[in-house]
């Protein structure tokens, strides 16, 4: 009999209970059955958490408490608010501006860890470059559309370090084919060390820039980084 519980479990695609069906204790099949689905369904979250933090290369984070002292938020977005990621229900864009070493990445990292971790998101972390030059590529290979199929599936987009390196023209555009594409459908947040005033110099066309900053302006929250480098200040308290 064990053998077809087995069978059918697995034709069913129960593997928890497949494995593990024997070691449940219960006094009535109620109780049983319950207990079984209970576990079946936390190993599917579990798995699926895993799969998406997998694919969303998050950069490591240490654990530490995020301090907002040099935080500026906008009116109406609360700290609690943006670790909920509560813009991403009506897919708001989120624009961090600061210095290097301010907390831009490890706050953009937080928020896309508890997207995954408490409500199932599609998170996907690219520094801006890396993701221009996986355009780039794609193009190259004739395989853009899977590449937009991917992010397509998103609900979050975080785009890091945007201003660092000038784009070329093909890189920018593909990137502004990417923000569109984005528009109103799920959220990116950006982090950048430049003013959008500056950012034609990202961009190299002030037209395409004009059309990116104007597709993600539109819905989108501004937070400035204030603080000096943390790194620097640690490596002060630490010497
Ligand atoms: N506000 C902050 N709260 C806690 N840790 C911070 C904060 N800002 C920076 N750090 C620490 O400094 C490191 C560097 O910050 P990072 O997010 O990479 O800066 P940025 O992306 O703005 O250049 C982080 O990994 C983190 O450990
Ligand atoms: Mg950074």
């Amino acid at each position: 009999m064990s053998t077809q519980i087995q069978e059918f479990a697995k034709r069913l695609k129960l593997s928890w209970i497949r494995e593990h069906y024997q070691e449940i204790e219960a006094t009535s099949n109620e109780e049983y059955l319950l207990k079984l689905f209970e576990k079946e369904i936390e190993q599917r979250e579990e798995r699926k958490t895993n799969l998406l933090l997998t694919q969303a290369s998050l950069p490591k984070v240490n654990g530490k408490p995020f301090d907002w002292k040099d935080i500026v938020l906008t009116a109406g977005l609360s700290s609690e608010d943006l670790l909920n990621g509560v813009f991403m229900e009506q897919q708001e864009n989120l624009i961090f501006y600061g210095g290097v070493g301010a907390g831009k990445t490890y706050l953009a990292t937080l928020i896309g860890l508890n997207a995954i971790q408490r409500y199932g998101k599609a998170v996907k972390f690219y520094t801006a470059a890396s993701l221009v030059n996986r355009l780039l590529e794609a193009n190259e290979k004739g395989n853009l559309n899977k590449l937009f199929k991917q992010i397509e599936k998103l609900d979050l987009l975080i785009l890091d370090e945007l201003g660092y390196i000038p784009l070329h023209k093909q890189g920018a555009e593909l990137l502004f084919q990417v923000i569109s594409m984005c528009y109103e459908t799920k959220s990116i947040i950006i982090t950048t060390n430049l003013q959008f005033g500056q950012w034609n110099h990202v961009f190299g066309d002030p037209i395409l820039t004009e059309a990116v900053i104007d597709r993600l302006i539109h819905h989108s929250h501004l937070i400035v980084f204030k603080g000096d480098s943390y790194r620097y200040k640690e490596s002060i308290i630490q010497n």
